[in-house]
Order: structure tokens, then C-alpha cells, then sequence
């Protein structure tokens, strides 16, 4: 393998780059974008114990093999979170009952953890739909550039924690401003999601842990370090299993909203947010409904195919994003225990939608549709619908059963075309649910 693409290792060089830019998704030179060329891989079977006997019941999925498979993502990807902290609470911060022109309630919260004053704060944004009666299902995912970004509402109160400088942006002493009020809102189709009746819910990733390699000390890790322990242990979190503990954080805070129906939460992401909410959806079984946005190596997308983007070069140009042990399976993702079709498993009974856009190769679309095509045997054993047709689908033809897909046009990106999916996701999948 490594002689054949010997050049996966070189190719780290793009790094310093890609890192940069989280709304760029470049295609770097030396990876594999050729179907033809994915080299022969075995999946280890989701409906196979460890010591290789058969799952043969809904129960053994449920009492054993999750939990089993769970700890292997903890062991070897993501790397063990701490659970809901025990010093946990929440401030109502700022509320408009007539935000958006009067279309919305836009409630701002402090998620606080640990003891005043010295807690980590999490702000989370939530615009509740006006035309509503009783609590309503909500979006929740989180944003790369600040709650401020997600729309031009001026009411949105400014990040306070670090952010990446970006002087054309007038981010110049790693504090978000203004100019940036807005700026990512076309990834967030507020407007829509209202109309159709549910809340939307965002949190700045950098909040939860900044996006850099600091030897996690400015995230929330360190609040939960044993005595003299200075960084985690190689099968503690990394960012990405930060930010997915962040989510249920957020999610906590939800379930106390009255305005909220927290039996009917969606959690979402795009790119390296995908796999956070993946992982978040993985584990916190309180999700509804889990959307994966264009979140490839790491997230939907399978690893053993080392198409696109490959957990070597992941591991390199984004050592903070995955658990100590995840560096044993930089271009040998053969020995990997897991593939990602087995997260997208642990989700099961419960929905999952996974989107690629076809321009996104990096991600690897067809390894993303894979991974629920994998997982769709545990589904059916669970006694739901799973994915509907198994065949990789035309472009922006959605197949949606308890487990969604689509490839749409165009580049790595959350539009409105995906937003729509997902909406029409959440409707049918409510509109069958008993919960
Ligand atoms: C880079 C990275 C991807 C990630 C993406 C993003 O391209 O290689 O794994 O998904 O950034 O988060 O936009």
C-alpha cells in the first residue's frame, strides 16, 4: 500500500493550509480520488462480537455489541468524554420575543461548567418559531465562526471566547468582531426552518475547544484533568469528542427549555462538525435524528478505502482532532478494529441522514454512502426501516427511510438544498415516530 501511494506521506506539506481555512476544502495532490484505485479492504462486521460470534438478536445489538463497539470508538478514535459534569448550570443571558421581525423568539443562553466564578461558559444561540403551539423539535449543531456569523440578526450577541486572527476579517487579537456579524449565513437557512416549524440551536465550536493544536489547554478539557495530569490520556477526547460532549451539553440545557421538545432534537454538522455530531449522535442516545453534512474521513465516510482525505494525513494536519491512539492507524487503517459504518450503527434504531456533495471528493461520497449501506443491517435487526434502496443514488435524488442519503451538486458546503433534505427528513421521520 504505502509503496503503491507512497506519496500519502509526503503530502502533509498542504497542511498548514487546509488547517487555516475551514471554509476551504482543498484537494490536496497524492491521494486516491479514482474509484479504480481503492485497493481490496474488509470491514469488521457490526453484527459480529469481538471474538467473532454472531449477533443474532435485537437484545445482544443492544446489551452487548453496542457497547462493545462504543468503547472500541472511545479506544481507538475519539477517545473517552466525561459525561454530563456534575457542576452544571444555565443562564438566560439575553431573549427578543420578537427577533427576526417579529418570525422568532431568539434566546441566548450561558451553559456554565464548573463552579462560579471560575466556570468554562458555552453560549448557545436558539431562535424558536412565534407561530407555535407547545414545545417544538429543534436543529442543534455548531458553527466554525461565532454565534454571530449565522445570521445578520444584530441582536446575536459576539463570541467572547478564541478565535482564529483573520485581519481581512477584523479578527486581529483572536477575538470575533462585528464584520464578521452574518458572515457564514448561508449555511444556516434560519428563515426555513422556522417556517416549518422548528427551533434552531448553534454553538461556536471554539467555545467548547479552539480549533488548534494547544496541547488542550485553553478547551474545557483541562477543567476535568485528574491531579497533575497535563494533556489526555491517549484514549481520552480530543477536540472532536469535545465538541461532541459540548452538543450534549447543549442538549441538557434543551431539555429544560419548555419551549423545546428534547425527544425531538436533531443534531448536525458540517465537515469536521459533521463528525462531532456524528460522534455526539453516536453516543447520546436523547438524539432524535443525526445529519452528517459532507463530514468524510472521521466522520460518514469509510477509512479503509483510504479514499480522499486518509487517517495518516488526518492525524497530521490535525493531531488534536482524534485521541492519542488514533495516531497508531496513520496510513494503516487496516489494523483499525472499526470502520465508520459501525457509528453510524450505534445510532440505530434512531434516524441518521448522511449528505455528500459531489465536487467534495476529499470526503469520499461514495465511502459516506457506504457507511450507511453498511449499517443498514443493524437497523433491520432493530425492526426499522433502514435505507430504503442500497444503490448509490443519481445527484440530488434523496433516499430517505430511517437512514437518509443524498449526493447534491456542487462543493463541500451546507445549502439550502441540504437544509430542505433535512427538513423533510425530520418530517417524516416524526410523522412515523411514536416519540
Ligand atoms: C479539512 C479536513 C476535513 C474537514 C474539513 C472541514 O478539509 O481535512 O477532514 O472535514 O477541513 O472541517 O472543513
Amino acid at each position: 500500500m504505502q509503496s503503491l501511494f507512497g506519496v500519502r506521506r509526503g503530502a502533509c506539506l498542504l497542511l498548514l493550509t487546509a488547517a487555516a481555512l475551514p471554509f476551504a476544502q482543498a484537494q490536496p495532490k497524492g491521494f486516491i480520488y479514482d474509484e479504480a484505485k481503492v485497493p481490496p479492504y474488509t470491514l469488521p462486521a457490526a453484527l459480529q462480537f469481538d471474538d467473532g460470534k454472531p449477533v443474532a438478536t435485537a437484545v445482544e445489538w443492544r446489551e452487548r455489541r453496542r457497547p462493545e463497539i462504543l468503547r472500541l470508538f472511545e479506544q481507538h478514535v475519539y477517545g473517552r468524554s466525561p459525561g454530563r459534569p456534575e457542576k452544571l448550570s444555565f443562564v438566560i443571558r439575553e431573549e427578543d420575543k420578537q427577533a427576526l421581525n417579529g418570525l422568532a423568539t431568539r434566546r441566548q443562553v450561558e451553559i456554565r461548567i464548573g463552579d462560579t466564578p471560575g466556570f468554562h461558559r458555552l453560549d448557545l444561540l436558539i431562535y424558536l418559531p412565534n407561530k407555535r403551539q407547545g414545545p417544538v423539535p429543534a436543529f442543534l449543531g455548531l458553527n466554525f465562526a461565532g454565534n454571530h456569523a449565522i445570521h445578520t440578526d444584530p441582536g446575536i450577541l459576539i463570541p467572547r471566547s478564541w478565535m482564529r486572527n483573520d485581519p481581512a476579517q477584523g479578527i486581529t487579537e483572536n477575538r470575533a468582531t462585528e464584520k464578521t456579524r452574518g458572515a457564514t449565513r448561508s449555511r444556516w437557512a434560519v428563515e426555513s426552518i422556522l417556517a416549518r416549524g422548528y427551533a434552531v440551536a448553534t454553538m461556536y465550536n471554539g467555545d467548547i475547544d479552539p480549533d488548534f493544536d494547544d496541547g488542550f489547554q485553553n478547551g474545557v478539557q483541562p477543567r476535568f484533568y485528574k491531579p497533575g495530569q497535563t494533556k489526555p490520556e491517549p484514549d481520552e477526547w480530543g477536540t472532536v469528542g469535545a465538541w461532541a460532549w459540548g452538543l450534549s451539553r447543549a442538549l441538557d440545557y434543551l431539555s429544560t427549555d419548555e419551549d423545546i421538545n428534547a425527544r425531538r432534537v436533531a443534531v448536525l454538522g458540517h465537515s469536521r462538525l459533521g463528525k462531532a455530531a456524528l460522534w455526539a449522535g453516536a453516543q447520546d442516545e436523547r438524539f432524535a435524528i443525526v445529519i452528517s453534512n459532507n463530514s468524510g474521513c472521521g466522520g460518514a465516510a469509510l477509512s479503509k478505502r483510504i479514499f480522499g482525505e486518509t487517517v495518516g494525513r488526518i492525524n497530521t494536519a490535525f493531531p488534536h482532532w482524534f485521541c492519542g491512539n488514533h495516531k497508531k492507524y496513520s496510513d494503516n487503517e487496516a489494523a483499525l478494529p472499526v470502520d465508520q459504518h459501525m457509528l453510524v450503527a450505534l445510532i440505530a434504531p434512531r434516524a441518521a441522514y448522511i449528505a455528500s456533495a459531489q465536487e467534495d471528493s476529499w470526503a469520499d461520497p461514495v465511502g459516506e454512502h457506504l457507511a450507511a449501506v453498511h449499517a443498514d443491517p443493524v437497523y433491520k435487526l432493530l425492526g426499522v426501516a433502514g435505507l430504503p434502496d442500497k444503490a448509490f443514488p443519481a445527484l440530488n435524488k434523496p433516499v430517505m427511510g430511517t437512514l437518509g442519503y443524498h449526493i447534491r451538486t456542487g462543493k463541500h458546503d451546507v445549502i439550502q438544498y441540504d437544509w430542505e433534505q433535512y427538513l423533510n427528513f425530520a418530517d417524516q421521520h416524526y410523522k412515523s415516530a411514536k416519540r
